[in-house]
């Protein structure tokens, strides 16, 4: 160990030589003393410990903290819950509204559990192992804990190349770097989304996979901090929580020996299940940052009609708002009579529509800007540091304020600002809702010096480019306040929140935590401060945004889009992955996004902006990118202000891409909503990496150029740019070419030539019934009264196939009637069980059997002879079809003899 007086001198010479305050010497936070554990309390579920400090404090980023408590709780058999605070001081905790603490089971303890936590009292370390085998999954020995009130360090040992994923948000590989990496969480605005940096949102679990395993790690801490992987050290590969504040608040996840989804389940428990969406949600949303006026707007909803292109969803950006400013219409461009045109259009051709809605609200003392005065008269702006004066920044209508989202009445004022700007009888009645900056974005540091930035705080937007259209231009040719609990309030009159002693890896401005964002001092109105909400504003706002809208549709489901997001904000809403660009390598890398988001957070209804946000796409680059983006959940073209105009039939290459990969879509929309009412359920993740389904494989374990749509739905898009080749992998199993059902047998790499800019490979895996709808729609409205028919996929092993498929009005969280269907496929017999509570009002228009060796000599229905005309058999594909055309209302069985 050092001397004291060694280590501060050995810390002090490496701070000065770095140009970089983030750094710290891990040799040197290893010599710390850490602590020991004292009055070590066993009640078999539960565990509390003093930890007492070790030695001579190190004192490396602030003075350690003399004593701790320790408690270690047995939630239930997957889970154990390790805490880690200061007694004497009131530090900050993530509060139950924005994230409740899961139950633990009252039967739960060590004889039970699938893991286990074991200590040892000095120097007082920890891990945690699986009881069975007893293979460690996380171990702070020779790391001691460093406990200090700005900075919290803790240290696990990884095996060597250690299969780590998560982490999020990030631009990275799905599969972690485990070579001097640092993750940092710390939301900000990224556009463009650079890799390596911290982006929107915050989600600090991490899966660790080995092929003994899979388990999870979730630090519950909304304070910055710095995840640091490495294998650099000469003492193996660890990884590193530098925390700037807040408590040491770990859920440790047992996961599975064999089944990494059961590990998703268990993080479900929690953060809590995703939010099930409408059904329409699910069809394609068209959007852009720059349409000009509602004509552009009416253009492009009759383009797409014409280029027999099925849109869902027309979006509109800022542009539609007087000056940019929140819940208006521009009189000129956008005027309210024509919107409500536009509106009206969409629904009574089963359309949606959807506009921007931000939270920095133009500062406009004395001009009438109800939003901004009915928000003033009730207080809820954050506040700036003296607590009095809001905290003003510069968003896009100029000096804005920010609501402050812990205000008793955030949720009063947003919902009242929503009922009279967003009400379907004399404003915009918008069928879902677009939340953006709430990182909170700000352009600059208030008051500002660039000049750009002094534009803006002149309240001046810049200038339209276009002329008003002329008005009689015609179109398409003709609440109570809420309870808030307080969350505790920290004292940080002796901390440095501006510019704390470690200083983490933010990537905006200058890096400084204030920087473009609210400053960490500015406060909100139950006495806590943005240096430990920053990373949950958005989180915050999404929960709000989400219940003004459940509250002007009560009964029905919501979509709320967001773009910062924190650990369970996939409860409430869905994200996109923010400003991307319109290159190919980021074409690619929303997919390791979207599986992050829908394979591990919980926030499954996710999505890439299409084509790519920033710089100009090109034909090839959105034919390839409608196809891939076909199977985000969430599925948008979007574009920047500057960028070219990107629709769909812009294009005849991309426009038949899209009709298409959407008819493909929509044929699954059905099993994507069964995906979904699962996913709410139980947690089951909705995307999957190649490794959830072949957790042994170690092939599987880097691949994020492939993935599941649902449990059993192969997507392998063609990755590199203008290519019409593509390797792709497919693991031991039989995989159905969705279209002609013919079967690949897996194991190996197959390199795919002659994949033209109109299709993409899409597969069934063996040992999957599908539910497909017989062909895609305009729209969901229609597609929900066209038939379905039922594709059986043989597995490899044993020949059989299961399904299932869920099925209700589409709407209500509540729904009245439900339909739920289970598939079971086995030698040459599909059994169809189920409940038809809700009425498909449709058929079953056939089966389609998958890999049948020859023609059977008789197929029955329910026990009788299906008619000779009504059974096909094609020998070179060995797909046996048999034609049903049954009222889908009651369970069947066919049999094939
Ligand atoms: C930033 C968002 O990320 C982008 O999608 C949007 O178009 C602009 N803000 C303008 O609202």
């Amino acid at each position: 160990m050092y001397p004291r007086a060694a280590l501060k001198f050995a810390l002090l010479a490496q701070l000065a030589s770095l140009a970089s305050a983030t750094y710290s010497d891990p040799k040197v936070l290893d010599a710390c003393p850490g602590y020991q554990a004292k009055n070590v309390f066993n009640y078999g579920h539960k565990l509390t410990a003093d930890l007492v400090l070790g030695g001579t404090a190190c004192n490396v980023f602030g003075n350690d903290t003399e004593k701790l408590k320790l408690e270690v709780t047995y939630e239930n058999k997957d889970r154990i819950h390790v805490k880690i605070t200061d007694p004497a001081t009131n530090r900050y905790e993530v509060p139950e509204e924005v994230l409740s603490r899961p139950k633990a089971d009252l039967s739960a303890g060590p004889q039970t559990s699938n893991i286990l936590f074991n200590y040892t009292a000095s120097p007082f370390s920890f891990s945690v192992y699986r009881a069975k085998t007893h293979e460690v999954l996380f171990s702070t020995a020779s790391h001691p804990i460093i406990f200090e009130p700005q900075y919290l360090r803790v240290k696990t040992n990884l095996p060597a190349n250690a299969n780590i994923y998560g982490l999020g948000e990030h631009s990275d590989s799905f599969r972690l770097p485990t070579h001097n990496y640092t993750r940092t969480m710390w939301s900000r605005d990224a556009y463009g989304l650079p890799q390596g940096q911290n982006l929107y949102g915050n989600h600090p679990i991490y899966f660790e996979h080995r092929t003994t395993g899979t388990h999870g790690v979730f630090l519950l801490n909304s304070n910055g901090m710095d995840i640091k992987l490495d294998d650099t050290e000469g003492t193996g590969t660890t990884l590193e929580y530098n925390v700037i504040g807040g408590v040491l608040d770990f859920y440790f996840l047992a996961g599975s020996e064999s089944d990494p989804t059961e590990l998703v389940r268990q993080y479900a428990d929690v953060v809590g299940t995703p939010a099930e969406v409408p059904y329409w949600s699910f069809g394609f949303h068209q959007c852009r940052f720059g349409y000009a006026n509602y004509i552009d707007v009416s253009q492009v909803i009759t383009n797409y009609a014409a280029a027999g292109i099925p849109l869902e969803t027309m979006w509109t950006d800022i542009d539609y708002m007087d000056r940019r400013r929140v819940f208006t219409v521009d009189p000129q461009y956008f005027p309210l009579n024509r919107v409500r045109e536009i509106v009206d259009y969409l629904h009574a051709h089963d359309q949606k529509y959807i506009l921007m809605t931000d939270p920095a609200i133009a500062y406009a003392p004395g001009e009438g800007y109800g939003t901004f005065d009915r928000g003033t008269a009730a207080d809820v702006w954050l506040k700036a540091a003296n607590g009095s004066s809001p905290f003003l920044g510069a968003v896009w209508p100029g000096v804005t304020v920010f609501p402050d989202w812990f205000h008793p009445m955030a949720q009063t004022f947003w919902n009242n600002e929503f009922n009279l700007f967003y009400n379907p009888v004399s404003g915009i009645d918008i069928d879902g809702v677009w939340i953006d900056m709430n990182e909170p974005a700000s352009f600059c540091n208030y008051p500002c010096t660039d000049p750009f930035a002094q534009a803006r705080q002149q309240n001046l937007p810049p200038p339209r480019t276009s002329s008003p259209p002329d008005p009689n231009t015609p179109i398409f040719g003709e609440a109570p306040p809420s309870v808030r609990k307080r969350a505790s309030a920290p004292d940080h009159s002796k901390d440095n929140v501006q510019s704390p002693p470690y200083a983490i890896a933010n990537h905006a401005g200058s890096g400084a935590l204030s920087d473009r964002t609210a400053y960490t001092d500015a406060r909100h109105a139950n006495g806590l401060i943005e240096y430990d909400t920053h990373n949950l504003y958005g989180h915050m706002m999404s929960t709000t945004t989400q219940g003004a809208m459940a509250a002007r549709r009560p009964g029905l489901k919501t979509l709320v889009i967001t773009r910062s997001t924190f650990a369970g904000s996939g409860a409430k809403v869905g994200k996109w992955l923010g400003d991307n660009l319109s290159t190919w390598s980021q074409y690619k890398s929303s997919i390791a996004g979207i599986l992050g988001m829908a394979g591990i957070y919980q926030v499954p209804m996710v999505g890439a902006d299409i084509c790519g946000f920033g710089g100009n796409t090109n034909e090839n680059m959105c034919a390839r990118w409608a196809m891939l983006g076909a199977f985000y959940p969430f599925m948008r073209n979007h574009a920047d202000l500057s960028a070219i105009s990107q629709e769909f039939y812009r294009w005849p290459t991309t426009a038949q891409a899209a009709r298409n990969a959407l008819d493909t879509r929509y044929r699954l929309l059905d099993y994507l909503y069964t995906a979904f009412h699962q996913a709410k359920k139980d947690g089951s993740p909705v995307l999957r990496p190649l490794w959830y389904a072949f957790p042994k494989d170690t092939n599987t374990f880097a691949i994020d150029s492939q993935f599941f749509f649902g449990p059993s739905v192969l997507i392998s898009p063609v990755i590199d740019a203008d290519s019409t080749s593509v390797d792709v992998y497919y693991p031991h199993e039989l995989f159905y070419d969705f279209h002609t059902l013919a079967p690949t047998t897996g194991g190996s790499s197959v390199h795919l030539t002659n994949v033209n800019f109109t299709s993409i490979p899409v597969s069934i895996m063996g040992g999957a019934v599908l539910p497909l709808r017989t062909q895609g729609q305009y729209t969901t409205t229609a597609l929900r009264k066209t038939d379905f028919e039922l594709v059986v996929a043989p597995s490899l092993a044993d020949g059989r196939a299961h399904g299932s498929l869920y099925l209700d009005d589409g709407v209500s969280v509540v729904p009245l009637m439900h339909t739920s269907v289970s598939f079971a496929y086995e030698k040459g017999r599909l059994n169809v069980q189920g409940w038809y509570g809700y009425a498909t009002g449709v058929n079953v228009s056939r089966v389609r059997f998958a890999n049948t060796k020859s023609a059977p000599k008789s197929v029955t229905l329910n026990g009788k002879t299906v008619a000779a005309n009504k059974v096909a058999f094609d020998s070179s594909t060995g797909v046996l079809d048999v034609t049903l055309g049954i009222s889908f209302k009651s369970s069947f069985v066919v049999e094939l003899h």
